[in-house]
């Protein structure tokens, strides 16, 4: 909902932000300096990686798909997001992936923000995987290959163009349709200025000569999309979609043949292409790398990996990011989710039957005015 009047902050309302606001604060800011700042502010999260109070999501699975709560806490915000998994559903005209968050105020519970995150995980998730691959690939990486090209490719390929200087995009989707579309989202769009797609015939195809490697397909299946043959010295596979049990798309031997990188631990033993490794097989934290405690790429001809599944601290920095650029540019709405009571003990209030019409429209303003 856009709004032409300021968000009034009030002692319980809260900021609602549509995926028309979203876009309208992407829009006026543009969408390379978006993801720059989204960048930013999931990096800084990295960086006080201790302050978090962090959990694996939570996942409801069913046959086709799964619905998950992603929630995270520092000491002055909550965040949690509800997002699904469901590859058949764009047979159906809906999107695999749809979303939504809240971000709140621990010292009082209040919801501060409502926002749609359907658009903001695709913003998010590249934005992280521009992160990882700033401080894991090679520097002179210009080419990338982008293994599946739904709802989530435009993004990868703006972000990498945009933070890494990637010049050259490699397209492979089993859909032909999927990549027709990609072309034609980028193709004359100066967002996407200097920037060459490549459509090609195979996986290996679109791989051969690329320094970075993106999968970002859905399939609820363990899939072996990128195999170890594949691989070049140096390469960086940067793995998004496999990030659920029964969910993958890397043959477990190109794990063993790379450096791997994740986001936190626990979460990605149960959700990542790690799943198909034994427990003890090393892994890095990004965070570690990032605040330089640890050592990312060791020397150029090294593959490194990060198995990303997507982690609730990305979803806290992106609605963080959000929370503040709304502000800045008054867009979205504020909404009464809870309930304005002009006294607190008296919850009541809100049902007991009026004894005259005066009354119940007395009532009515006690318990709108605060809004
Ligand atoms: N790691 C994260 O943080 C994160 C965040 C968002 C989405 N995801 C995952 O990314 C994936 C893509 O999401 P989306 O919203 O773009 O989905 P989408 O359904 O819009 O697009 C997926 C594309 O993958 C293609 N595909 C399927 N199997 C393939 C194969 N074997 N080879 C090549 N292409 C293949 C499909 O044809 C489709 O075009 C999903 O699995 C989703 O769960 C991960």
């Amino acid at each position: 909902m856009n709004t032409a009047t300021t968000p009034t902050a009030n002692r319980t309302n809260t900021l609602f932000l549509s995926p028309i606001d979203v876009a309208g604060i992407i829009g006026r800011q543009g969408i390379a300096a978006a993801l720059q700042g989204m960048a930013a502010y999931i990096r800084q999260d990295f960086l006080r990686w201790q302050s978090f109070d962090k959990a694996a999501r939570v996942a409801s699975h069913s046959a086709d798909g799964v619905i998950e709560l992603m929630p995270i806490a520092d000491a002055s915000r909550y965040a949690f997001k509800y997002v699904n998994g469901h590859p058949k559903n764009t047979a159906k005209g809906l999107s695999t992936v749809m979303a939504f968050g809240v971000l709140a105020d621990v010292a009082t519970g209040t919801p501060l923000l409502l926002s749609e995150m359907t658009l903001t995980t695709a913003l998010r998730t590249a934005a992280t995987s521009a992160v990882a691959a700033r401080a894991l690939a090679r520097p002179d990486s210009r080419v990338m290959a982008l293994i599946g090209n739904g709802a989530q490719s435009e993004f990868q390929a703006l972000a990498f163009h945009h933070l890494l200087d990637i010049e050259e995009i490699r397209l492979y989707d089993i859909d032909p349709a999927a990549t027709a579309k990609l072309r034609h989202n980028l193709q004359n769009n100066p967002d996407a200025a200097g920037l060459r797609l490549t459509a090609c015939a195979s996986i290996r195809d679109a791989v051969r000569g690329a320094d970075i490697v993106t999968t970002i397909t859905a399939d609820k299946t363990n899939a072996a999309i990128i195999t170890a043959d594949m691989l070049a010295p140096g390469m960086h596979v940067n793995g998004v979609g496999g990030d659920c049990p029964g969910k993958t798309e890397i043959h477990p031997d190109v794990l063993r043949a790379a450096k791997v990188f994740v986001e936190f631990e626990p979460q990605t033993r149960i959700e990542g292409d790690l799943q198909h490794l034994p427990t003890d097989f090393a892994v890095t934290e990004l965070w570690q790398v990032l605040a330089g405690k640890l050592p990312g790429r060791d020397n150029a001809d090294q593959v490194t990996m990060f198995d990303s599944v997507g982690f609730a601290m990305e979803d806290f920095s992106a609605l963080r990011y959000l929370y503040d650029q709304a502000q800045v540019l008054r867009l979205g709405a504020p909404i009464a989710l809870m309930a304005q009571l002009p006294n607190p003990k008296d919850l009541y209030q809100l049902i007991r039957p009026a004894a005259s019409p005066s009354e119940r429209a007395s009532a009515r303003v006690a318990l709108t005015e605060t809004v």
